[in-house]
């Protein structure tokens, strides 16, 4: 267990990893962001981050993912959270902070973000901070533009850079989620996004099918098959071409669609239900393929010690 050495005064908290079932990219803006039109879901794997008093800021994570390109400094989210935490409220005390993670690093699930998360949770509590779920939003927005998702989980239509949410109903999804050995950062992804997009008049769809909306709320996988979709996946693919062979693999081992997370490049494959996703796991294993399965959506950020 990281995280049996505590002192009794830690907090815990956690926040899930997303998958976005619809992203739809705009051109870019005069800020270098782009306007998205994405629906997010919160999967069933969590980052768990315990923060500590401490008498200077310290750093460390564990976990069974690729550790390697994980900043161990400021430039991490989660002390990025604290930070803004204390200048929101005037808090000057030393934290130490401890990540687990169990969401894949570099792959477009939103795990530094969810770090964010579940950090701007837990030091609300360690520092009794008080601070209401509308002001912890407001922080998460300029942390990053999936932390608001991620501290309220679920379900979500996400319209601007992805901050503004509006929730919606969805049944339960199953999911064979498959990481790749390579990292890419997101900002590299959407300027490979504008490069390949550069002759090409993007316009925004300005809202989501019925089908695809009603398909989430009857929790019917086959009907929502055909309605996933990534705009990134071009860019993604681009940068790392083996994606395009894992994605083929899902599909020749039954799942009902498949698609790169986000920016990418993991790869979430579509299950019937818990039975099949088991089916399709064993299958990819077998050709070598390191595979979860996870379910969706889960809920948002939360403590799980105070
Ligand atoms: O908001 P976040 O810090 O996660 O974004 C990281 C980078 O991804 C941004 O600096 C930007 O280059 C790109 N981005 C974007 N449009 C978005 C979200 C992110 O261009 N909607």
């Amino acid at each position: 267990m990281p995280f049996s050495h505590l002192p009794d005064s830690s907090v815990i908290a956690r926040a899930p990893g997303k998958i976005n079932l619809v992203l739809r990219v705009g051109p870019r803006r005069a800020d270098g962001y782009h306007d998205l039109l994405t629906c997010f879901q919160a999967v069933d794997i969590w980052e768990t981050v315990a923060l500590s008093p401490a008498d200077e800021f310290s750093i460390a994570v564990s976990g069974d993912v690729n550790l390697g390109e994980i900043p161990l400094d400021g430039n991490n989210l989660a002390m990025q959270a604290v930070a803004a935490v204390a200048r929101a409220t005037g808090r000057t005390d030393a934290v130490a902070i401890l990540i687990d993670k169990k969401v894949p690093v570099g792959g477009g699930m939103g795990g530094g973000s969810a770090d964010a998360a579940a950090t701007l949770i837990a030091i609300n509590e360690l520092w009794h901070t008080g601070l209401s779920q509308v002001e912890l939003l407001t922080i998460a927005a300029e942390l990053g533009s999936d932390v608001p998702f991620l501290l309220e989980g679920g379900t979500a239509i996400g319209r601007g850079r992805g901050e503004i949410l509006e929730p919606i109903k969805s049944l339960a999804f199953n999911w064979v989620i498959v990481p790749s050995m390579e990292h890419l950062a997101t900002p590299g992804v959407y300027g490979r996004l504008d490069e390949l997009r550069a002759d090409v008049d993007v316009v925004l769809p300005e809202s989501l099918p019925d089908t695809f909306l009603d398909a989430l709320y009857r929790g019917d996988p086959e009907a929502l098959a055909p309605h996933l979709i990534n705009d990134m996946a071009q860019a993604s693919l681009d940068l790392e071409p083996e994606l395009e062979a894992t994605l083929e693999k899902g599909l020749q081992c039954g799942a009902l669609a498949v698609m790169v997370s986000g920016s990418g490049p993991t790869s979430a494959m579509l299950a019937r239900d818990d039975a099949h996703a088991n089916a399709i796991q064993a299958s990819l294993r077998d050709q070598g393929h390191h595979c979860v399965i996870t379910s969706s959506p889960a809920r948002g950020a939360h403590l799980v010690r105070r």
